[in-house]
Formats: structure tokens, sequence, C-alpha cells
């Protein structure tokens, strides 16, 4: 067979690892050829692609970001793209398509599947929103990042007696906040799908002074809205080709109006891209390995159409088709649970 593979959307770590995972099972059992497309869908529209062998992923499992480059580009957007996508896979004898990325990028792989471009769907994204799986890869390694700053965040806190704000990414979900926020001790975690007023944060801070603590650490989603004013806070107007603003801010708003309010010196610390950067952690590789290797055998079967998955401890598909549109919110056992030491 002649294999296509792409990495769609943000880049993450651990897409390397999958495209390695996928390579090797494809050529050393099952003596496919497997071609690279470079920046996502762009490269598909554009016919831009390298053969990937042996020799191009070896060494690239624990290295971040994408060999392959990555872009937002929706192939759906113009027909012609479509078309153009459609001559491609001809001219380039794609039998089909791993198609490696978060909600967009598999919502898309959904649709050309459709339209008889035979597609697998790997689900990456650091913010572990995508339905039908337990995890995405690449969240496990900025929650690590996010924990090692709050943990950083925390001594410095403790020294000055601020509260310290710490924004970490997650467009719909707070799934970062959560987990890092739990991990990191945080005393107010603020996700997009609790809005949460600002008298009931400034009272979690004003509780602690109480007990005789002199800081606090707030950890908020980039996609939370607080409850009088539910406008997302975002860095400008314009939206992506699938119609995404830019998110980011939404700690400093909070942080004038907490040291407002509570007359308690505030920093805030938003921690931006450096979340998807660097090395994946080793539950990232073993994922996307798992998920390259399952992606493989999957196209191999013949049985398109589908993601791969983690259930429990085990690899599995879903439909692409449940995917699509679809985001996984945070588990409130798991919110229920952070609630405990809030204040
Ligand atoms: O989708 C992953 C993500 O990191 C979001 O958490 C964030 O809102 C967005 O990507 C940032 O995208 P960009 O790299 O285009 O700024």
């Amino acid at each position: 067979m002649r294999i296509g593979i792409l990495t769609g959307g943000g880049d993450c770590p651990g897409l390397n690892a999958a495209i390695r995972g996928v390579t090797r099972r494809s050529v050393d059992t099952y003596q496919s050829t497997v071609v690279g497309i470079h920046n996502g869908w762009a490269g598909l529209i554009q016919g831009d692609t390298e053969p990937l062998s042996l020799y191009s992923v070896s060494g690239i499992l624990h290295r971040g970001g994408t060999i392959l480059g990555t872009s937002r580009t929706n192939p759906m957007k113009d027909p012609a793209d479509i078309e153009r996508i459609k001559e491609n896979v001809k001219k380039f004898e794609l039998d089909a398509i791993a198609a490696i990325g978060g909600e967009d990028t598999l919502g898309a792989a959904a649709q050309l599947n459709d339209l008889g471009i035979p597609m697998v769907g790997l689900p990456k994204t650091i913010d572990n929103d995508i339905m039908g799986t337990d995890a995405t890869f690449g969240f496990d390694t900025a929650v690590s990042i996010a924990t090692d700053a709050i943990d950083r965040l925390h001594t410095t806190a403790e020294s000055h007696h601020r509260v310290m704000v710490i924004e970490v990414m997650g467009r719909h979900t707070g799934w970062i906040a959560i987990k890092a926020g739990i991990a990191g001790g945080a005393d107010c975690i603020l996700i997009p799908e609790v809005p949460k007023s600002l008298e009931d944060i400034c009272a979690l801070v004003k509780q602690r002074i109480k007990k005789g603590k002199t800081f606090s650490l707030v950890v908020v989603a980039e996609g939370f809205t607080l409850t009088h004013d539910k406008e997302l806070v975002t860095q400008d107007d314009e939206r992506d080709e699938f119609g995404h603003v830019r998110l980011g801010g939404i700690g400093e708003v909070l942080g004038a109006e907490i040291e407002q309010v509570t007359d308690i010196e505030t920093r805030v610390t938003i921690l931006g891209h450096v979340q998807r950067g660097g090395s994946p952690t080793p539950f990232d590789r073993v994922l996307a390995t798992q998920y390259g290797v399952a992606a493989a055998d999957l196209i191999h079967k013949g049985d398109f159409g589908k993601m791969v998955a983690l259930r429990g401890t085990k690899i599995e598909t879903t439909p692409l088709s449940d995917v699509a549109g679809q985001i996984r919110t945070v588990d409130m056992d798991l919110y229920e649970i952070a609630q405990v030491f809030f204040g």
C-alpha cells in the first residue's frame, strides 16, 4: 500500500513518535510505502510531500514538534481545494491517509472519508478534549510542564505573600488546568466548564488569609469566563480557518480584579506555547507509538473512517463521524475532588 501521513492543527509533543509508529509498522510489518504530507491539509492541497523511509523517522521519537510541519488549513472551506486533494491523492497513488490531529483535523478527515478518500485518525492535542478517547497524546507533557511552573510559582508566592494567577491553555475545556491545578496544590481552579463570579474567587483568597495562609495560587484555563461577563478574553478579533479566535489574557483580567478586591499583591503568569514545546513525557511517547502502530494496522486491514482511541489501558477504535463536532469536557467527579482543596 501507499500511505499518506499528515499532522494538522496546533503541534504538540508526541507527533514525531506517532509518525515514527505509523511508518515503522507500515514499512517493517507490511512492506508498504509511506508518504509524508507537509503542513497538514495544506500539503495535500498543494501536493507538497516527501517520501518517509525508516531512515527519515530514525532518532525522532523523543523530539517535540513535527518533522512534517503543521498548519490550521481547513480543506473543506473551498470546493476547489477538495478537488485538488482528490487529484493529489490520485497523483501520489495514496491508498489511505493517517491524519494526526485534534477536533478540526479529525472533523475534516471524517468528511473527506465520506467523500471517498480512505482516512484513519490519530487523536492529539494538549487540550485532551477529543470525544471517543480517554486520552490524547501531548496532554500529559503539557500537564507536566504546567505543574512544574505551578511548583515554581508556589515558592515565590509564599515568600512574597502574593496571589499568583497562572493561565494555562485550554480553549474549550479545562483539562490542563484541573490536572496541573490538583497536582500543584492550587487554591482555586477556573475552567471553561464552570463559570465563576469574581466575588466567589476573591472569597476563596480571603478564606485563605483567615486560615493564616498569606498566599494563593489561582490556576485559570484560557477559555474560562466570569459568570457576570460571559465574554471570552481574546488576543484579537481574527479567526482562523476553522473559526477560532486566539484566546489569552483572562489571567491578566482576573489578576487586576483580585488585587483590587482583596488588596493583596497579585502577579500573573501566562504559560502559553511553552506548554506545547519540547520533548514528550514517557507516557506521551508510548501512547503516540501505540496510536501509530494501531493506525497502521487499521489501514492495512482496510478499516477506514475510524480513529484510534485509548479506553482504560487498551487501544480501541471509534468512528470518525462520532468524533467530529464533539468536545470531551472535564469529568465533574475530578472537579469535585479539586474543589475539596479550594480556599
Ligand atoms: O488546540 C491546542 C491549543 O494549544 C489551544 O489550547 C490554544 O487555544 C491554541 O491551540 C493556540 O493555538 P495557536 O498555536 O494557533 O496560537
